[in-house]
């Protein structure tokens, strides 16, 4: 028998660092996939873009922890992925729960997609050190998730455009930059709580204004959002001029998205062609895509 499985990626639509300190945040999953095919095998093999390899802690970590912690027999994994990797859009967490899920239904466990959010979390933290569980439960649950409550809310009826600056991916960055705020917050306070704050009131706007579909107000708080992030110290100078250059091309609103210091900004947009030819044209690599409410599946 073979089981495929595929999970999404994310992105956070508001709150991303403040939520680091406890303020809400809205994650949403997006149709991007990861996809696991799991099948019996005589000999343990892992096969993705960077090669073949059997259990492998260093070239195949997140799948690796995933066999093991599942206590599987000899298995053969491959994994394709529509993800770009360490840019913040959660491409370890999708292939984590895409592969748990997959090694479920193939060898006849009946965990609940609960346990299997819960697994993959756990795998992340292992690998990394630490990992909040945003990406594991988005990737798993889908749609358009509030942080830390994860109330489900309406999925947005509007494009999305994703801007690669093809800088700064790295697993490590996360760390590094929460690492980089909270020094700011230590040294200064005063001026640093009131901006955590400010991140955190566009998650519950963004709750009301997502139900009334007002995708151009969303798109505002997005603006300021992106704004208070820059000032946070986190933002480029190529994740800036690809959301100034969506801003231009018509774009409800852009920001940056996850940790930042390089990877990916989003645009909300209904003129996805547009706004991902200004971003083509200021050196990003443009993903033209939308919101899903399908976390983890079977294919
Ligand atoms: O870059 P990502 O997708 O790992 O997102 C990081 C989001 C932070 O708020 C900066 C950290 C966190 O764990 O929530």
């Amino acid at each position: 028998m073979t089981t495929v499985c595929s999970a999404p990626g994310k992105i956070y639509l508001f709150g991303e660092h403040a939520v680091v300190y406890g303020e809400p945040a809205i994650a949403c999953a997006v149709e991007l996939r990861t996809r696991v095919k799991v099948k019996s095998s005589t000999k343990m093999s892992i096969s993705s873009d960077i090669g073949t390899t059997g259990l492998d802690f260093e070239i195949h970590p997140y799948v690796s922890s995933a066999i093991q912690k599942m206590g599987t027999p000899e298995i053969s994994v491959e994994i394709s992925s529509q993800i770009p990797v360490g840019s913040g859009l959660g491409s370890s967490a999708a292939v984590t729960v895409a592969t748990l899920a997959a090694i479920n239904i193939e060898c006849g466990m009946c965990y609940e997609k609960e346990k299997i959010a819960q697994m993959a979390h756990d795998i992340e933290k292992e690998v990394q050190g630490a990992a909040s569980p945003t990406d594991t439960f988005v990737s798993t649950f889908g749609g358009v998730i509030e942080i830390p409550s994860r109330k489900k809310l309406d999925l947005l009826e509007c494009g999305l455009v994703i801007g690669n600056t093809g800088k700064g991916a790295s697993p490590k960055k996360t760390a590094n930059l929460v690492k980089q705020v909270a020094l700011l917050k230590e040294t200064y306070p005063d001026s640093i709580n009131p901006i955590i704050k400010t991140i955190g009131s566009f998650a519950k706007h963004g709750q009301v204004i997502v139900a009334q579909k007002k995708y151009d107000e969303l798109g505002k708080l997005m603006n300021i959002n992106h704004g208070l992030l820059d000032a946070l110290g986190v933002c480029t100078l190529e994740l800036s001029a690809l959301v100034y250059a969506s801003r231009n091309a018509g774009a409800y609103g852009a920001k940056l998205t996850g940790a930042g210091g390089g990877g990916c900004m989003v645009a909300l947009t209904d003129s996805q062609e547009v706004v991902a030819l200004a971003i083509e044209k200021t050196g990003g690599r443009a993903i033209i895509t939308t919101f899903t409410k399908e976390g983890v599946l079977q294919e």
